[in-house]
């Protein structure tokens, strides 16, 4: 017996979809993946990359992890990045966090066991740096308004994590056209908000 035949039926279904819409629609696929975007997000199953920004499959190239993180001792990560500007050239890459991530709230947490406590360094050094700002008041560990300033502080580090990589320098220096975006997802109404340009 087939497990979660639930998920080959509505599979089915889907790729029946599109081909009645389209009958050649896998065959070009099969031919060339040319998209313009990278998307660097959470690995929460309420931020779906595709889904969120309306694009069908070969539009958008995506990353995720937990917390969105840009980490440049993550093979996984800075391999992605390599194929997705060197050979794919898109032409955006969009770190995507989002208001609620459970990552963030983790690192502002006690420890956990490994390997998540090793993942969540970054966030954590993060979260050490918010709490000593000058002339600021010690931020209430449990206040929601400094989880989301975090969740937002945390796109913003990410980008520019990606803003010093000799990856994306040298792209720059041979003139390729790349933008880099730092964009918060909110759960609660599922809009995007550009932290960039806000
Ligand atoms: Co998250």
């Amino acid at each position: 017996m087939r497990h979660l035949p639930e998920l080959f039926d509505a599979n089915r279904r889907w790729a029946e979809q599109l081909r009645s819409r389209d009958p050649l629609y896998f065959e070009r696929l099969c031919g060339l993946q040319r998209p313009k975007y990278l998307w660097i997000g959470c690995a929460d199953s309420r931020v779906p990359a595709n889904s969120i920004i309306g694009l069908e499959p070969g539009e958008v190239f995506v990353h995720r992890n937990i917390a969105n993180l840009v980490n440049p001792d993550d093979t996984n990560c800075m391999a992605v990045l390599q194929y997705a500007i060197n050979v794919l050239a898109v032409e955006h890459v969009i770190v995507c966090g989002h208001y609620g991530c459970g990552g963030v709230q983790a690192a502002m947490g006690p420890d956990v066991e490994n390997p998540l406590e090793d993942w969540l360094s970054p966030l954590r050094q993060l979260v050490r740096a918010s709490g000593s700002e000058e002339g600021t008041p010690p931020p209430s560990p449990n206040s929601r308004a400094h989880w989301y300033g975090l969740c937002e502080r945390n796109v913003t580090r990410q980008v520019e994590v990606l803003e010093s990589l000799p990856l994306i320098q040298a792209a720059r220096d041979r003139g390729q056209p790349l933008s880099l975006h730092g964009w918060i997802y909110d759960l609660h109404d599922g809009l995007l908000r550009d932290l960039r340009t806000a």
